[in-house]
């Protein structure tokens, strides 16, 4: 069963910055060896851009930034140009990712999706990346409603799926790699609080599906045409 009564270190507002601005930096490597993102930007995301007219992009739970850096790093090199907005509900997190060296047309804000529902705000893709299991279940169904308000195009969710192997590859071939951070603490929790994909696929409301990617992965997808 789901555990999400278990909290995660990075969550805790009063943990230590130096092994958060950590586990910030490693998340691109841990995102780079587990998360698919460029599989996912090639077959579901760059599709949906257009050539002649710039495209807008949001991240959601960015943490330290590293996904939407390489979104915006893929479709610059493909001629594309997509105007980026990431945000956090955390401000350790915004203020580590705007601390790095800038990207241009990523622009990185404190805020929740909420809030940009409020504002009106639409975007041609709407993506997250390991958001999804910080969620209870009224969260989630809350954060997809307002996914829907602010897609103009297609939403893509990654997330972690739990299962007993996942947990096991994570413990033996990733978390000693990272020392220093909560990667490896976190990450065990963040399995055990990840969703099975029959779990996602009950949760997700009309409209969305939920297809898997390997290894591990749940993918929760909104708005996907046909010629997906
Ligand atoms: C595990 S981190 C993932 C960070 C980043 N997406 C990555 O994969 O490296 C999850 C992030 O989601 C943020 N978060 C959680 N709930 C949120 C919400 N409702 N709105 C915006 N950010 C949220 C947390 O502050 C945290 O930084």
């Amino acid at each position: 069963m789901r555990e999400s009564h278990l909290a995660e270190r990075m969550d805790d507002p009063h943990c230590d910055l130096g092994e958060l601005n950590r586990t910030y930096a490693q998340f691109g490597t841990v995102n780079g060896l587990v998360a698919g993102w460029r599989r996912v930007y090639r077959q579901d995301l760059r599709p949906h851009l257009s050539a002649s007219r710039p495209n807008t992009l949001l991240d959601i739970g960015c943490g330290g930034g590293d996904v939407p850096r390489a979104l915006a790093r893929w479709a610059a090199r493909d001629g594309f140009t997509l105007r980026i907005t990431a945000i956090d509900a955390d401000a350790r997190a915004i203020a580590f990712a705007q601390a790095q060296p800038p990207v241009s047309g990523l622009h990185f804000r404190r805020a929740m999706s909420g809030d940009l529902v409020r504002e009106g705000q639409r975007f041609d893709l709407v993506t997250s990346n390991h958001l999804l299991h910080h969620l209870t279940g009224s969260e989630l169904r809350a954060l997809l409603g307002d996914c829907e308000a602010l897609s103009a195009g297609l939403v893509v969710h990654s997330d972690l799926q739990r299962s007993p192997l996942a947990y096991l590859g994570f413990r033996v071939g990733v978390a000693p790699l990272f020392r220093g951070s909560f990667i490896g603490e976190d990450g065990l929790r963040s399995i055990r609080r990840s969703f099975t994909t029959a779990e996602l696929r009950k949760l997700a409301p009309p409209g969305w599906t939920v297809r898997t990617l390997v290894p591990f992965r749940n993918l929760l997808i909104y708005g996907a045409s046909d010629r997906d």
